[in-house]
């Protein structure tokens, strides 16, 4: 095929001195533009900060050290993540081979470490940064995958496997997928087809496995295909007392409260309490506990009804903290009926 190079279009479309008319200059508008026929040659330099300023993931990568508590591993690694797919534009602009990285993810830790927190802004970033068409995640357990009779598994994974097209799969407690006890388990079925998909589709959607190291372990040992398709296994540690005690402070502000001073005490007894306690869920244990000290704040307030000021609006007294079974005399609760709270 040749391309014939048209004479380059007149900026703006206007008509050279002498030729002018209606004619010439609607014939002109219609030449198609050069570049779009002759490929330029790959320029010789490529930068960064055009990359990121287009696509603004500075912003998201400063979001995520600011909103988020801690997770130092887990950050460093979406750093690397993001660097790999600008330096990838960059090799592609200036003409270098750049095939797209495989990006399937597992995320291991216990409850409550941020693993679905930190999906969603690993879905932005892919995004924004052109792996991912739409970013959005849709969250899936076994039981959106595997059906309980013949024939019913496979629509169900590739019906999950269509919404998240564009975006990313989460799959959460992933290991329940496999289940090596019962002789006729679907859950195989399904991971057939995510390895399919995976394999063939990595560029158009990204599947993240997540739930606890031991059993996510097993699960990749056991399914070794499975395993070797994640790109990239980042773990999410449990978070220490003054982790969470800052956890609760951010989220706190975030919801414009506060703690009275006295009452920062009572919270760092909380936390070093409920950590002992059955089903402590680290930073979700401390949402749980703001959403009921709010709750009691608002009773209390209510109780005493007059004129409030916004310090009394915005305080989380001692009291507030002071009335949970975490914290109610006598030690912990009775372990087959704790809750939080
Ligand atoms: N490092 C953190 N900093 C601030 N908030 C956090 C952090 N990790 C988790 N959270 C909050 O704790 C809650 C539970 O987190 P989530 O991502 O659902 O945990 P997981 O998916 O690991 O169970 C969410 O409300 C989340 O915003
Ligand atoms: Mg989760």
């Amino acid at each position: 095929m040749t391309v014939t190079a048209n004479p380059p279009r007149m900026a703006f479309g206007a008509a050279p001195p002498g030729t002018a008319g209606p004619a010439a200059a609607a014939r002109l508008a219609e030449l198609p533009e050069v570049e779009a026929i002759v490929p330029s040659p790959p320029a010789q330099q490529a930068s960064v900060d055009e990359v990121l300023a287009a696509t603004a993931v500075t912003d998201v990568l400063g979001r995520l050290d600011a909103e988020l508590v801690a997770l130092a591993p887990v950050k460093q690694r979406i750093r690397e993540i993001a660097a790999l797919l600008v330096i990838d534009r960059l090799r592609s602009q200036v003409g270098l081979a750049s095939e797209r990285p495989s990006l399937h993810m597992s995320f291991t830790g216990n409850p409550g470490t941020g693993k679905t927190t930190v999906a969603l802004r690993m879905a932005e970033i892919l995004h924004r940064l052109g792996y991912l068409e739409s970013g959005h995640l849709v969250t899936v357990t076994r039981d959106d995958l595997v059906g309980q009779y013949v024939g019913h598994t496979a629509p169900k994974t590739k019906e999950a496997l269509a919404r998240a097209r564009g975006g990313v799969l989460f799959i959460d407690e992933a290991y329940y997928l496999h289940r090596p006890e019962s002789e006729r388990d679907y859950g195989q079925e399904a991971i057939e087809i995510l390895l399919q998909v995976m394999e063939a589709e990595r560029d158009r959607v990204v599947v993240i496995f997540a739930g606890y190291a031991d059993r996510m372990n097993d699960f990749f040992r056991s399914n070794p295909g499975m395993g070797s398709r994640v790109a990239h296994h980042i773990d999410f540690p449990d978070y220490s007392d003054g982790e969470l005690m800052a956890i609760a402070g951010l989220m706190l502000g975030a919801a414009g409260y506060r703690l009275a001073a006295d009452a920062v005490p009572t919270l760092r007894e909380y936390v070093a309490r409920r950590r002992g306690q059955p089903r402590f869920a680290n930073a979700r244990s401390i949402r749980n506990a703001i959403d009921r000290a709010r709750l009691r704040q608002a009773g209390r307030l209510f109780d005493r009804g007059g004129v409030l000021d916004r310090s009394d609006l915005e305080t989380i007294e001692p009291a507030d903290l002071l009335a949970s079974r975490v914290l109610a005399a006598g030690g912990g609760p009775d372990p087959g009926t704790a809750k939080e709270g």
